[in-house]
């Protein structure tokens, strides 16, 4: 990986879901950058611990404290941010990146597995950005931290593009979030707002541990991705990383897809 060059120094990032897989990774490679980082977590305080842990171990990082949120509520959402901005002064960053599947074929999913999807897929990400943008707008210009007012980074999924049945909610949530983040885009660039989305494709965490752990699922989800590799979290943190920096400070209202080339349809390579 790259050194990190404090592209990010006296800024302030929130991560959610960030106790584990790729939001956890996101945590590190941000405060590697020398941000102060909101470690979230929803139910695994210990994993959430540890990535503070690790922060704070890490030289030259910025600082870590963690808070637990459920972004599917409101409340608790305002909370999240008003701890934040209480440590650390004002929020820079926000990376809204909880999420989870709840898989079932269409015709026997639950109202609640769609539901709960939704809620903290979609929702959660609503309600984080609104949050950000709020203090992005009472706050006003750092510019001597950033020459945007903040910046927001939705962490979607390839499937915001490529359809997944038997995973319709999941599916449906992250092509939903590319109209959302367009939209933030859209309506706040004007005032230096810079919002996207990084897409990961298949990534190797807990979520989709069935997957991975047998060598016959790993070489089927490898007819899939032409790099010939999974992702892992660290190459979602380095991107966010520098997203995030005003290296970037041009890019606005677009998807990165961070997939090794997944959205590139590799079954039609000798097909169609
Ligand atoms: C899902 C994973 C899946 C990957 C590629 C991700 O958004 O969470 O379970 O392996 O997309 O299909």
């Amino acid at each position: 990986m790259q050194k990190p060059n404090k592209r990010l120094e006296n800024q302030t990032c929130v991560v959610t879901g960030s106790s584990s897989g790729i939001g956890a990774a996101i945590a590190k490679a941000v405060a590697a950058e020398g941000a102060n980082v909101v470690v979230n977590y929803h139910t695994n305080k210990e994993g959430a611990e540890e990535v503070a842990h690790a922060i704070s171990n890490s030289k030259n990082s910025g600082k870590a404290i963690i808070i637990k949120c459920d972004v599917s509520k409101e409340n608790e959402v305002d909370t999240l941010f008003k701890k934040t901005i209480s440590e650390f002064g004002t929020v820079d960053i926000c990376i809204p990146n909880a999420g989870l599947q709840k898989d079932y074929p269409l015709h026997k999913m639950p109202l609640k597995a769609w539901q709960q999807v939704i809620d903290v897929n979609l929702t959660g990400q609503f309600l984080c950005a609104k949050a950000a943008i709020n203090e992005f707008l009472r706050r006003g210009m750092r510019p001597d931290v950033s020459k945007s007012l903040g910046k927001i980074i939705h962490v979607s999924s390839v499937h915001e593009i490529i359809p997944w049945a038997g995973h319709a909610n999941y599916a449906a949530s992250k092509g939903a979030l590319k109209m959302l983040m367009e939209s933030i885009c859209q309506g706040y660039a004007p005032k230096k707002v810079r919002c996207n989305s990084i897409a990961p494709g298949a990534t190797k965490t807990a979520i989709n541990k069935e997957v991975w752990n047998t060598k016959e699922g790993l070489e089927n989800i490898l007819k899939l991705v032409p790099y010939d590799r999974m992702g892992i979290p660290e190459d979602m943190g380095s991107v966010a990383a520098w997203l995030a920096s005003d290296e970037a400070e041009y890019i606005n209202g677009t998807t990165i897809f961070v997939d090794g080339g997944m959205t590139c349809y590799p079954g039609f390579t000798e097909n169609g």
